[in-house]
C-alpha cells in the first residue's frame, strides 16, 4: 500500500474544499520548520542546543537554547509565506503582525515552538504544538485582541514530537491525522488514517507530586484509580507521566488515557496555556472522538481573557473525562 505524503493529503483536503491554498501552504510551512527543529533537536549536546539561554519568557520561565532556537525557525518560515496576518507563541511577549514589506494574510497562528523544555537536556521526546485561527474581518490591527477567540473556532490544529522518531499530528476538522517523518526523503507520510480514541481506558497522566495541593475531585479520581480491583472502580490502572504534553498526548491518541494538568493551590489558573496547548490539544482529542475539559467547561468553549493565560486541563478518554466532569458538577 503506498501512503500519501503530507502535500497529498493537504491538496486533497483542498480539493475537497475543507481548506483554501492559503492555510495548506501554512500547515505545509510549519510542517517543514517541524523538520528543521526535529534535525537540530536530533543533534543534542553536537547542535549548540542544550543548556539555558540565560534569559526568560514572558511567563517568567527561562528560555533553553532549543526554545529560542525553535521559536526563531518557526518566525522565520512563516514571515514572508502571504498567509498571515499576526503570529505569538509561547516565547513572545506580544504578537507580531506580518512585516509590511510581505501580503497581510487572512490567518492567525499561536505556537509553543519547543513544548517539554525541562525534558531537552536529558533526552525526552519533546515537540511543537500549533493553533491556527482566522483573522475577523475588518481588524486594522492583527494585535492581541484579534487573538482572543474561542478554540472552536480554530481551522487547523497540529503538533510535532521530536522522538525516537519524528512525528506529526494534524487536524483541519475532519478527524485527526498521523504523519512519521521518513528520514531518507524527508516527507512527513501518513501513518494513521482517522485516529479513535478509545472511550474507557485504565491508563492516567498526572504529575502526583502536587497531590497534596489537588482540588477534592481531582483528588477523589486519582484516589479510585489508586484503589485499583479493591476500589470502587474495580481494576487496576496504570500510571504514565512523560512530563512533555506532547508525548503525553500523542500516548492518548495511540491507546487511550486520560491526561490531567489540573489547577491546584499552587497553580491556580492550571500549568498549561489556553491558546497555544489546551486549545490545539483539545480539538486534535476532540476530532479523534475523545474529550477535553477545564474540570466544569469544554476547553474548547472557554473564552479566553489574555493571550498567555493558563488553564486546567482533563482530557482524553471520553468515559473517563466525563467522570472527572461529573465529580466537579
Ligand atoms: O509546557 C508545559 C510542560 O512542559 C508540558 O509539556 C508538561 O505537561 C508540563 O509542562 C510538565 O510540567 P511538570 O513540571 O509539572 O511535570
Ligand atoms: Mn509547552
Amino acid at each position: 500500500m503506498r501512503r500519501p505524503a503530507l502535500t497529498q493529503f493537504l491538496i486533497e483536503r483542498q480539493r475537497a474544499g475543507r481548506i483554501n491554498a492559503d492555510l495548506r501552504l501554512l500547515i505545509e510551512t510549519i510542517a517543514r520548520a517541524c523538520k528543521a527543529i526535529s534535525t537540530r533537536v536530533n543533534k543534542g549536546p553536537l547542535g549548540g542546543g542544550y543548556g539555558s539561554a540565560g534569559t526568560e519568557n514572558v511567563q517568567g520561565e527561562m528560555q533553553k537554547n532549543l526554545d529560542v532556537l525553535s521559536n526563531e525557525i518557526l518566525l522565520e518560515a512563516n514571515e514572508w509565506g502571504g498567509n498571515l496576518a499576526a503570529l505569538v507563541s509561547e516565547e513572545m511577549d506580544d504578537p507580531r503582525p506580518t512585516p509590511t514589506n510581505y501580503p497581510r494574510g487572512e490567518y492567525l497562528l499561536l505556537f509553543d515552538p519547543l513544548d517539554g523544555s525541562s525534558n531537552i537536556d536529558v533526552n525526552i521526546s519533546v515537540g511543537t504544538i500549533f493553533s491556527v485561527l482566522r483573522c475577523p474581518k475588518g481588524a486594522s490591527q492583527a494585535d492581541e485582541k484579534v487573538f482572543l477567540q474561542p478554540g472552536r473556532r480554530q481551522v487547523a490544529a497540529g503538533f510535532a514530537v521530536y522522538g525516537p522518531t519524528t512525528l506529526l499530528v494534524i487536524t483541519v476538522g475532519d478527524g485527526t491525522y498521523g504523519f512519521t517523518l521518513d528520514r531518507e526523503t524527508f516527507t512527513f507520510v501518513l501513518t494513521q488514517e482517522k485516529i479513535l480514541i478509545p472511550e474507557d481506558t485504565a491508563e492516567f497522566a498526572i504529575n502526583t507530586s502536587n497531590m497534596r495541593r489537588w482540588e477534592p475531585p481531582v483528588k477523589r479520581y486519582i484516589d479510585e484509580c489508586l484503589a485499583g480491583t479493591e476500589g470502587p472502580r474495580g481494576k487496576d490502572f496504570n500510571m504514565r507521566w512523560v512530563a512533555s504534553m506532547v508525548a503525553d498526548v500523542y500516548r492518548v491518541l495511540s491507546r487511550g488515557g486520560i491526561f490531567m494538568y489540573p489547577r491546584d493551590s499552587k497553580n491556580k489558573e492550571g500549568r498549561l496555556r489556553l491558546m497555544y496547548e489546551a486549545n490545539p490539544m483539545a480539538f486534535i482529542v476532540e476530532q479523534a472522538g475523545g474529550a477535553a475539559t477545564d474540570g466544569r467547561t469544554p476547553i474548547l468553549d472557554l473564552q479566553p481573557q489574555k493571550l498567555h493565560q493558563r488553564v486546567a486541563v482533563v482530557l482524553g478518554s471520553r468515559n473517563e473525562v466525563e467522570r472527572v466532569t461529573s465529580y466537579h458538577a
